[in-house]
């Protein structure tokens, strides 16, 4: 199978476990394959965290981190201690060879992660700061996992995110955010549509949560 064939079936896949298969086989040429399509999202989101965060240290957690693309972008901007979770293994071991992850660890976004992102497993929750980069579609990580995250994000935290075409507006997101918006428990503070995989012609929201203090 090409690479090609690879970035096209991320967007067939249907199940979690379809999900992890993908990403267990795309894990050694995901990053070669991602670059050349022009992949944005993980310098935007990164970008994002460092203009709305009121300073880089203390504890911020990479979920979906992949292959490490939003982990490095965070750590060149300054922030750290990093963390990074996701479901491939795949994928953990590419992001453990980038060597800007102190802890790194499988989760399952659309599980409760307290149970998950434990002391015992070296993460620190609650998080001062969350990204999912190129993470949220209804298909492995259903609008249920926002509520997931925040619930390891310190209170006054932000968690930045994207939604990309296939998946905003229409794939339960925006209610999800409307609804703990309801709820008084996250404000909206940022949201810009941009580039996502500009040789696809792919574009995308990246959207910032915080969570009331
Ligand atoms: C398109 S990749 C994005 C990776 C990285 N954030 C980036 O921007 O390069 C999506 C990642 O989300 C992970 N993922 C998908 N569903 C998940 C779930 N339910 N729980 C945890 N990780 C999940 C996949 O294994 C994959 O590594």
């Amino acid at each position: 199978m090409t690479d090609k064939k690879l970035l096209a079936r991320a967007y067939e896949v249907k199940t979690l476990q379809e999900t992890e298969r993908l990403y267990d086989d795309w894990a050694a040429t995901y990053d070669s394959e991602l670059i050349e399509n022009g992949y944005m999202t993980p310098q935007r989101c990164a970008d994002v965290l460092a203009a709305l965060a009121v300073g880089r240290a203390g504890p911020t957690i990479d979920l979906g981190c992949g292959s490490g693309q939003c982990g490095q972008a965070l750590k060149m901007a300054g922030f750290g201690p990093l963390d990074g979770a996701d479901y491939s293994e795949g994928m953990l071991g590419m992001a453990a060879q980038t060597g800007c992850y102190r802890t790194l660890g499988r989760c399952n976004l659309m599980e409760p992660l307290g149970g998950q992102i434990t002391r015992d497993a070296g993460f620190s929750a609650p998080y001062r700061n969350a990204v999912a980069a190129g993470v949220l579609n209804p298909a492995h990580t259903e609008p249920s996992a926002i509520a997931n995250i925040l619930e390891i994000v310190a209170p006054g935290g932000l968690f930045v995110f994207s939604l990309n075409d296939h998946v905003y507006p229409g794939g339960g997101y925006q209610e999800a955010i409307a609804e703990k918006e309801a709820d008084g428990a996250v404000r909206t503070v940022f949201k810009s549509y941009g580039g996502h995989i500009p040789q696809r012609g792919l574009n995308a929201w990246v959207v910032a949560l915080q969570k009331a203090g």
